[in-house]
């Protein structure tokens, strides 16, 4: 599958990147997942399989993502530039202000790594408005520090918004990091899918296997369930009776994936990336090598429009 533009910008990314979250570390996001086992070697898979971006945040271990990322690609020797990277500023309990001065922290945790795409992680937690918030980054882009501008978990009001004050400053907005699923489809309903797509913003779709419920694990070895932290539960919306609403179309992927040779995630990914056109791009997270590389494989699987079809309308009765 070929590479896909940043919104209107000239970066090209994989239609599926790397989520950083599971590279934290340290502090609340880590303990959502279980720890990665060796960073260096789930970043190398990714790359060996065609993934050429990540996506991580200050959020995530407070640069504990960012480090841990960077040091890997200095390791498997990726010069900067070479890859597309993609991080975050937290709004919480902060004014705008704080996006200029904490840009040295991210430059500094990503060790030489260029930010081809900076994003407001929420729209809300901050003093600070929306706008102002925009406007300290369209400064930021201005200056050079940054190659793009994005949002994460706006509303299609929201995205408008952002949009318009970077139009003033002559940019664009190039994306919206929302979750989209099989199991979370809400973005058709709310607007968010339609702005985006005349406004020319990729939505980057995160917790695009619903936290690996689209895996079929969970619905393999029901006992996982129990086994997982209750923070990430309650993300996931797993419970016994999800398990059971969601069940036929899992059987679904099962039966699709079977036919082609591939797993249920890869089917659930490719889906999602093909559904709704080049307009959302996939970042599943990974905790171990083979789960990149499995996760970037469905960049290569076709489905027939029949089974897309089938898809779209299984997902209708399991979505939330
Ligand atoms: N902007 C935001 O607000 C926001 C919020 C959440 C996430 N994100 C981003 O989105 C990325 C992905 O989201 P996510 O991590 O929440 O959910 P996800 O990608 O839907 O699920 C990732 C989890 O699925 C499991 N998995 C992946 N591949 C698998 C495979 N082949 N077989 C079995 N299990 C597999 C792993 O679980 P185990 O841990 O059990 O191995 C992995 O940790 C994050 O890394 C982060 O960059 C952004």
């Amino acid at each position: 599958m070929d590479n896909r533009r940043l919104g209107t910008t000239q970066i090209e990314i994989s239609p599926i990147g790397l989520g950083c979250l599971q590279f934290a570390g340290r502090g609340l996001a880590a303990q959502f997942y279980s720890s990665p086992e060796a960073i260096t070697e789930i970043v190398r898979t990714a790359l060996d399989s065609g993934i050429n971006w990540f996506d991580t945040a200050e959020m995530y271990g407070r640069g504990g993502s960012e480090r841990a990322l960077t040091t890997a690609l200095h390791e498997l020797g990726r010069s900067p530039g070479e890859v597309v990277i993609a991080t975050k500023w937290s709004p919480a309990m902060r004014i705008a202000s704080s996006i200029h001065r904490t840009i040295e922290d991210r430059v500094a945790a990503l060790q030489g790594y260029p930010i081809d795409l900076h994003q407001i992680h929420l729209p809300h937690g901050g003093f600070s408005s929306i706008e102002r918030q925009v406007r300290a980054m369209a400064e930021l882009s201005r200056a050079g520090r940054i190659a793009s501008v994005g949002v994460s978990n706006f509303s299609a009001r929201q995205m408008e918004r952002a949009s318009e004050v970077l139009r003033s400053y002559g940019l664009a907005l190039a994306s919206n990091q929302v979750q989209i699923s099989l199991l979370k489809r809400d973005v058709e309903r709310n607007g968010v899918l339609a702005t985006a797509r005349r406004l020319g913003v990729t939505l980057i779709a995160y917790s695009p296997l619903r936290s690996g419920v689209l895996t079929g694990k969970f619905h393999d070895d029901p006992a996982l369930v129990k086994a997982m932290p209750r923070i990430r539960r309650l993300l996931s919306g797993l419970s016994e009776r999800a398990l059971v609403r969601t069940a036929p179309l899992i059987d679904e992927l099962r039966a699709i994936a079977e036919a082609h040779g591939a797993s249920i995630g890869q089917v659930a990914l490719s889906w999602l990336i093909s559904f709704y056109g080049n307009t959302v791009v996939a970042i599943p997270g990974a905790t171990k090598p083979h789960q990149a590389k499995e996760s970037a494989a469905a960049m290569n699987l076709r489905l027939t429009d029949q089974q897309l079809t089938r898809l779209d309308e299984l997902s209708r009765s399991g979505d939330e």
